[in-house]
């Protein structure tokens, strides 16, 4: 548990010089004798132990802390298992600002509300300009920063990765950190309010590892459904949603509008009962909010895989009929007249052309004459594709998960154009029955959100813009025609 051998603290540690287990040459390189620490007495006398397999499977990103204060020898125990990670040409260059006055960490949550959980926050900054080739000064910060998480667990305290700090130069001055620190990430440190039984899944080993050569079929990083095969929508889709993205919230102001839509053009129906189809439901937050508020309905989710198919029917209780599309021979899909209404909310943005066209006759095919279809889509003449062109330009990652689109889409994703939409449904046989429109201009929710790691200036000068384009809402037919949400009401007709 304690570090074998570490260079002497120069503000004078009461760290004593032992056998160090180095070996002598390179002890002799890097140290004169006596002002070594051989762990026997830093930093805690006798700290808890834990079988090393058990360290690493149950170490778990905790989010939710107790407010007590974390006493200093365990965090120092906890950097100290930090900084005997690998780092590329012993350079060291990390330097970690521990900030446990819940004054400094208020100051933090206001630069990024993820350090706001925790009674710690250790920024991990790494000098600028050192063994950067192959982003080997980030790999040794990430070094670092996994053997302290490791170290927590050990010791009973909970902790979680933080990259999303908001702005790093603030961060790296309000700590007080030189400008040729570059501030890789933070990790939160504290007492876990609860620790997870299980954490979320891995990737089989299987699929992730080759022998002398890469045999599979890479995720592509893009969000371009073209650049998507089917197949692997199938298997991104159902790793994600396994692995714990289900638990991810739509966002407030994409349930407003479903809300609304729903009441406008699909209000409760007068029939006792109704067979309702959710189509590619994804995490089946959606589906499971409808059927509280649809009661008397009988329920059905289809989806790519069976593992989400299942996840989704479970959700709803009871419990919904589970299918799968695209039809695969042998498990049950969705027969043909069998439903009075179907939903299918921001799911065809993520299809390539030809599985658009496939699923809205696939969809016409499963309505009863007469039946229901209430299709959702993002537009492309909306705000949308503008805000997705500012993060794109932006410092922010790119990539598939980072997509802003209705959450919680996972995957491929590509706003639409009206009239592409249109033209799909007339080719499918749809008559259209009702259009809505909603938030030509983000919702003073959507904007508080978006801006929240924003500096404080920024953020309030974005709002304030906001809220001023926020009137242009009232202009007639502009959300029909701008809006970012767009329904449709389609059925299909009676002969
Ligand atoms: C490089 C890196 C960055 C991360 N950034 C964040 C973050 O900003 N916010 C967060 O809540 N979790 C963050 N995490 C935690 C991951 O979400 C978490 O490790 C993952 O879901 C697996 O869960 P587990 O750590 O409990 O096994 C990060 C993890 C890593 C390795």
């Amino acid at each position: 548990m304690t570090p074998p051998n570490e260079q002497a603290d120069p503000e004078g540690s009461s760290f004593s010089a032992e056998s160090s287990g180095i070996p002598a040459e390179a002890e002799a390189q890097t140290s004169s004798p006596g002002t070594l620490d051989d762990g026997n007495q830093a930093p805690m006398q006798n700290p808890p132990s834990m079988d090393f397999w058990q360290a690493i499977y149950t170490r778990r990103s905790i989010r939710r802390f107790k407010p007590d204060p974390v006493p200093r020898e365990l965090i120092d125990q906890v950097l100290h298992g930090g900084i005997w990670a690998p780092s590329s040409c012993n350079y060291q260059m990390w330097d970690l600002v521990v900030v446990d006055d819940p004054k400094i960490n208020q100051e933090l949550a206001q630069i990024s509300s993820q350090m706001g959980n925790a009674p710690v926050n250790i920024v991990v900054a790494y000098g600028r300009g050192f063994s950067e080739e192959n982003f080997a000064n980030v790999q040794s910060a990430a070094a670092l920063i996994e053997n302290m998480s490791l170290a927590a667990g050990v010791l009973g305290l909970g902790s979680f990765w933080i990259t999303q700090v908001g702005d790093a130069d603030a961060l790296r001055a309000k700590v007080g950190l030189p400008i040729d620190r570059w501030v890789v990430a933070v990790l939160a440190l504290g007492y876990p309010k609860s620790v997870p039984q299980k954490g979320p899944k891995r990737r089989p080993l299987s699929q992730v590892t080759h022998y002398n050569h890469y045999a599979g079929k890479p995720i592509p990083s893009s969000a371009d459904p073209a650049a998507w095969e089917p197949e692997l929508l199938t298997i991104y889709q159902r790793a994600r949603v396994l692995n714990g993205l289900r638990h991810n919230k739509p966002r407030a102001w994409e349930v407003h509008a479903l809300d609304q839509a729903l009441q406008d053009l699909l209000p409760q129906s007068e029939e006792a009962t109704e067979q309702w189809l959710d189509v590619l439901p994804c995490t089946g937050i959606l589906s499971d909010r409808m059927a509280r508020k649809r009661k008397g309905t009988e329920w059905s989710v289809v989806e790519r895989s069976n593992d989400v198919a299942a996840w989704c029917a479970r959700r709803i209780k009871p419990a919904a009929s589970s299918y799968l599309w695209p039809a695969t021979g042998t498990d049950p899909t969705p027969t043909e007249s069998q439903f009075d209404t179907l939903t299918c909310f921001f799911r065809l943005e993520g299809l390539r052309a030809a599985e658009r066209s496939e699923l809205m006759a696939q969809m016409f095919h499963w309505l009863k004459p007469g039946g229901r279809l209430l299709l959702g889509f993002v537009s492309k003449n909306s705000y949308h594709n503008w805000t997705e062109g500012l993060r794109s330009k932006g410092k922010g990652p790119g990539g598939v998960e980072y997509v802003l689109s209705p959450d919680p889409n996972i995957g491929p994703f590509e706003a639409l154009a009206p009239s592409e939409v249109s033209a799909l449904a007339k080719a499918a046989g749809f008559t259209t029955k009702g259009t809505l429109g909603l938030q030509a201009t983000p919702t003073a929710e959507e904007l508080t959100f978006r801006t929240r790691n924003f500096n404080p200036r920024l953020g309030s000068l974005v709002r304030g813009v906001g809220s001023v384009l926020r009137l242009l809402e009232f202009l007639p037919g502009l959300s029909r025609h701008r809006g970012r949400f767009q329904y449709r009401l389609y059925t299909r007709p009676k002969s």
